[in-house]
């Protein structure tokens, strides 16, 4: 029987429901080294606080989340609320020892990002981890296999958006609205998944934002709980254009107001012997095209990336073409954090404070080419 490590999770609500499920599952699919164990949830809800614990599988739960500090009990704490409380609560966390994973982005800002990341460095007993959950889908964990063996060769282009419908006019205010508890708008919820897929799958650092346009669109909104109307002081769409280390341009586009998209996130890469191409809304495929092909019967191919003999986490689910969805990413990387924890090798390499920061910087790079109209070297971003 593997050992076992006390989890306890922060936040109740979308994350909350997402982490519980990979908490409850991961250890029922994967055979691990070391398996979490449900021990408590803490959330600012009281009345809604203990039905959600009984009817996910959590033992114990609080209102309290700075006493998840002094329980010796927990060995992780998994930081699930708004961007402005991961800074205090990770830093917490890792003064009383110990490891977090914390949901992206980072933080709010490349201030508090920065905290982060030097905490965690002082901290040597703990590990951290960013919930980057879109790495985890066997289709980008192959391409990321194919990327490391070269099989593009050298990559000119990476071509990466995220678009969702949500934050129309007519979405009532809330927390992702506000500067002060979101740090950024569409920028920080969806250009940190696309910067860091981009920055994974190549495997090399962006140097360099060339421009970049930020722009909010509806810019009040209507509390639902009060009728009152506020100002939204974030961007609703963030579009930027950059270089990596390697010399491949990049282009970045994250917006909210793209009616017809529900969650379209795509990357595509382009390089000297093919392409690659994933969209998020079929995770499961990857799209291939080599320029080896026969001319004349050359196109794209679609990789069912379910193999479990082929593909990275599939044996861990159903047989081949039985497809896995959004939740099991979670549960990836859940399982991948364990092995972390446990001193073995992940599948594929999990973000850490470190890593992440590396992301928020290019957030950052982008946020001060908008606001400068200007280029922006990452070597001016510390
Ligand atoms: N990895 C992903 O794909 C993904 C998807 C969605 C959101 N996120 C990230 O997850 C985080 C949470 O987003 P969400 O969509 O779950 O938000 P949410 O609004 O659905 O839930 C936030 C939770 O935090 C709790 N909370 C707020 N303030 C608190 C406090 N002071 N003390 C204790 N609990 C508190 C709320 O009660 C709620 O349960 C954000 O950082 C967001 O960017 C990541």
């Amino acid at each position: 029987m593997a050992k076992g490590m006390k989890c306890a999770l922060i936040g109740q609500a979308f994350m909350g429901k997402a982490h519980s499920n990979a908490y409850r599952q991961v250890s029922r699919f994967f055979d691990l080294p070391l398996q979490p164990e449900m021990h408590k949830i803490a959330a600012r809800d009281g009345a809604a606080l203990e039905p959600f614990a009984k009817a996910q599988g959590w033992a114990g739960w609080t209102t309290d989340w700075r006493s998840l500090a002094d329980d010796p009990e927990v060995g992780m704490v998994d930081v699930s609320t708004p961007n402005h409380l991961h800074r205090e609560m990770s830093l917490a966390m890792l003064k009383a020892g110990k490891h977090v994973a914390c949901e992206k982005p980072l933080a709010s800002t490349l201030e508090e990002a920065r905290e982060m990341r030097d905490a965690a460095r002082k901290a040597k007993a703990s590990k951290t981890f960013v919930w980057f959950n879109y790495r985890r889908a066997p289709a980008i964990a192959l391409a990321w296999q194919m990327l490391r063996k070269k099989r593009l060769g050298q990559i000119y282009h990476v071509r990466a958006s995220y678009l969702q419908s949500w934050g129309m006019a007519s979405t009532p205010m809330g927390w992702r609205f506000k500067k002060k508890h979101a740090g950024s708008g569409a920028h920080g919820d969806l250009n940190a998944h696309i910067v860091d897929l981009a920055r994974f799958l190549l495997q090399e650092e962006i140097v360099e934002v060339h421009g970049a346009v930020a722009r909010t669109f509806v810019k009040q909104r209507t509390w639902a709980e009060t009728g009152k109307q506020a100002r939204c002081d974030v961007d609703d769409a963030v579009l930027f254009l950059g270089s990596f280390a390697g010399g491949a341009t990049a282009s970045f586009e994250a917006t909210r107001l793209a009616p017809g998209h529900l969650n379209d996130n795509t990357i595509e890469i382009n390089g000297e012997l093919g392409s690659l191409r994933w969209n998020l809304e079929n995770l499961n495929e990857l799209w291939l095209h080599e320029e080896s092909e026969r001319p004349g019967e050359s196109g794209w191919r679609r990789i069912s990336a379910t193999d479990g003999a082929n593909h990275p986490y599939a044996d861990a689910w159903w047989p081949g073409g039985h497809i896995i969805g959004y939740e099991h990413t979670f549960t990836n990387q859940l399982a991948d954090m364990m092995r972390v924890l446990a001193r073995k090798k992940p599948i594929m390499p999990v973000a850490d404070f470190a890593d992440a920061y590396e992301t928020q910087r290019v957030l950052e790079a982008a946020l001060v080419s908008a606001r400068e109209r200007c280029a922006v070297p990452l070597s001016e971003i510390r």
